[in-house]
């Protein structure tokens, strides 16, 4: 067994900016309630002809560079996305190419728990020695994919990419410690995109009905969200013999201010050990944990020997957590 430690971090935002104000013209909100209910001040859209790959690409790139590791060392790529460029082929292929790697490349889907399922894949091709440096990405289109006449969801989310370069290491103090996966396939409808895939293929109907748009039950979600958070935290602590007193930072999934401040009154987590970045990118999906852990890095929030705990949730439904001695 091997340590699998974070050698890099990066990330992308597209430049444009929808504010809460802009919102307020395209459906009948408010920037107080999108405010008071979410946490969320504006959000990033890509668009420009700019896709997943392209910020997935920019966000890998950084991490390699960071981590000093050019593209012909990656062994594989795993990225986590629900905004593909397409159907198929996976967008890691295309990402692939984009940043002139040969790494062996796939998707990953678990909607915003994506990162931590895709971060745990590279965690055992690691730690088992079958890749030195393996590149894990977070990155979604999800304007894409949101109907913006439907003011419970298109406020929530934005889009962007982040990622880091996972690297075998043999000193085991350091890396990922351990990692916890979770699924609920009984409230797979909960948080979906009905149409597109098999069960209703594009069609005439599938257009009208609006289905290639993002659903959510969003206060169902919101109860499930708190507990398995507060949960899948408290295991993988206990299971590794810490509490969250040993914490030096918590970065949870940004999907909502709310849920996170419920999570760190239920751990009893100060303040200044949680990580939240939610005012200004929204929820996004997939690459909201990898954007915020640039930027907690890049804030000097993290120091050698901390002790981190990410933690995401999403559709599926699906959540996990990843302990990890920076
Ligand atoms: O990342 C994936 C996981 N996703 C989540 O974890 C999301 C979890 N859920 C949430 O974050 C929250 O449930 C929401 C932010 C989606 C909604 O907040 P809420 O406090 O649960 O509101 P609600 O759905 O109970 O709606 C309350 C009211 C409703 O009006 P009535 O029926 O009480 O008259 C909604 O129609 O707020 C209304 N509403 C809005 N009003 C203004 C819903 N969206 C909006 C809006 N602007 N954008």
């Amino acid at each position: 067994m091997y340590g699998a430690i974070i050698s890099g971090t990066g990330s992308y935002l597209p430049e444009k900016i929808l504010t809460n104000h802009d919102l307020e013209k395209i459906v009948e909100t408010s920037d107080e309630w999108i405010k008071t209910r979410t946490g969320i001040s504006e959000r990033r859209i890509a668009g420009n002809g700019i896709i997943t790959s392209d910020m997935a690409a920019a966000a890998a790139q950084q991490a390699m560079l960071t981590a000093g590791v050019s593209a012909d060392k990656v062994d594989l790529i795993v990225l986590a996305t629900v905004t593909p460029d397409m159907v198929f082929p996976a967008t890691a292929c295309i990402v692939q190419h984009k940043i002139g790697a040969r790494a062996a490349a796939f998707d990953v889907n678990a909607a915003c728990s994506g990162f931590v399922y895709a971060l745990s894949v590279a965690e055992q091709y690691i730690k088992a020695g079958s890749a030195k440096n393996v590149l894990v990405i977070g990155a979604e289109t999800y304007s894409t994919i949101l109907d913006w006449t439907d003011r419970n969801t298109c406020v929530l989310f934005g889009d962007g990419a982040g990622a880091v370069l996972l690297t075998q290491s043999t000193d085991k103090s350091r890396g990922i410690i351990s990692s916890r996966l979770y699924t609920d396939g009984s409230m797979s409808e909960t948080i979906c995109v009905p149409g597109g895939g098999a069960k209703y293929p594009c069609s005439l109907e599938s257009i009208e009905k609006r289905l290639h748009y993002m659903k959510m039950k969003g206060n169902e979600t919101f109860k499930v969200a708190v507990r398995s958070l507060t949960e899948s935290a408290q295991t993988i602590l206990q299971e590794n013999n810490y509490t969250t007193a040993d914490l030096d930072l918590f970065i949870p999934h940004q999907a909502n201010s709310r849920i996170i401040q419920s999570v760190a009154n239920y751990l009893s987590l100060p303040e200044e050990k949680l990580f939240c970045n939610i005012d200004k990118y929204g929820n996004t999906s997939a690459a909201s944990i990898p954007i915020a852990l640039d930027e907690a890095v890049a804030a000097g929030r993290l120091k050698p020997g901390n002790l981190l705990l990410v933690s995401a949730f999403g559709g599926g439904l699906t959540w996990g957590a990843s302990l990890i001695r920076w």
